[in-house]
């Protein structure tokens, strides 16, 4: 992870940009991409193409290989950099801040953007990070090329994401989606504090409105499959819900598993945190009769 997103981004020239988008764009073809095809795609002649190439390693923003060849490949440093340059190019971000949240495959980050110059979060997928199988069996996402199987899963992971939120916002309460390139989201940034981590004085109600947030979300045809305390964000007037990549369709063949295992766990916490019970048979069936079949 890059220390200083800000700094390095600043600093990194349209020149340098291009040439790492030559390696992106012919990490599909090579998994060492050869100083020819950058030259080729950036139309650098090749001393320039070498001596970018040499910035770009003083920076750590890519990797070389003089095993059979001379070949360059980018990692999730780079590879947040063209995501964000994407970002601002378009406007929807103008600067960026700390580091305010990271999940198990994910880091995110607090910046400000759009016409408003409003306060917005930055989610940068980490999918395949650890081992691709993993995220296979986990996530769904088709294998492609072994050596960017990194790139393809936490870009897929942003798009299924950002998906769901488009399709969620506003009728369900999940942050309100702003912005999507490569395997980076933006959003609105969250009211409240994380279920797991807050003490609420109203525990029945809040229980009946993450109820209520699952039930419209299958009427618009998803099961978000990864709810719990932690993916539950709180605020005096209610909740939001986070962290959608792996949600799947109402017809999906684990729909129904996938829905019990949510309000499993949402109602056990509440049970052992609030002594608030439910009959858990009772609210599936509820929420499946909103379930619209897609
Ligand atoms: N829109 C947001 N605004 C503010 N903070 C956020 C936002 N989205 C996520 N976060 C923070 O980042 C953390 C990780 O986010 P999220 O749960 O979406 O990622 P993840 O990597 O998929 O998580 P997990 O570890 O559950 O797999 C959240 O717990 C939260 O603290
Ligand atoms: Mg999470």
């Amino acid at each position: 992870m890059l220390e200083n997103i800000p700094d390095i981004f600043l600093n990194t020239s349209t020149r340098e940009f291009r040439v790492l988008l030559a390696i992106e764009n012919k990490m599909k073809f090579y998994e060492w991409v050869p100083i020819e095809e950058i030259a080729n795609f950036t139309k650098y002649d090749r001393k320039e193409v070498e001596y970018m190439l040499s910035i770009l390693a003083r920076k750590k923003l890519i990797h070389r290989n003089i095993l059979a060849y001379e070949g360059y490949r980018i990692y999730f440093d780079a590879y947040d950099l063209l995501a964000l340059k994407a970002f601002v190019t378009r406007g929807s971000i103008n600067a960026i801040g700390d580091v305010i949240g990271a999940g198990k495959e994910s880091q995110v980050y607090a910046a400000t953007g759009g016409i408003t110059n409003r306060e917005v979060a930055i989610k940068f997928h980490r999918e395949g990070k650890t081992s691709f199988k993993k995220v296979k069996v986990k996530r769904e996402h088709a294998a492609e090329k072994k050596h960017i199987s990194w790139l393809y899963a936490s870009r897929l992971a942003a798009k299924k994401e950002y998906d769901a939120l488009k399709l969620l916002y506003p009728v369900v309460s999940v942050p309100e989606p702003v912005d999507h390139n490569r395997h980076a989201i933006v959003m609105s940034v969250l009211k409240g504090q994380a279920l797991a981590h807050t003490k609420v004085d109203d525990p029945e109600w809040y229980l009946e409105e993450v109820i209520k947030q699952v039930r419209n979300t299958a009427a618009l045809g998803i099961i978000h499959g990864d709810l719990s305390e932690f993916n539950i964000f709180v605020n005096p007037d209610g909740c939001e819900i986070i962290d959608w990549p792996q949600h799947v369709t109402c017809s999906h063949p684990n729909a129904k598993e996938l829905l019990y295992r949510d309000i499993d766990n949402v109602l056990t916490f509440f049970m052992k945190k609030y002594r608030a019970k439910r009959d858990i048979r009772e609210v599936i069936t509820n929420i499946m009769e909103s379930c619209r079949k897609k």
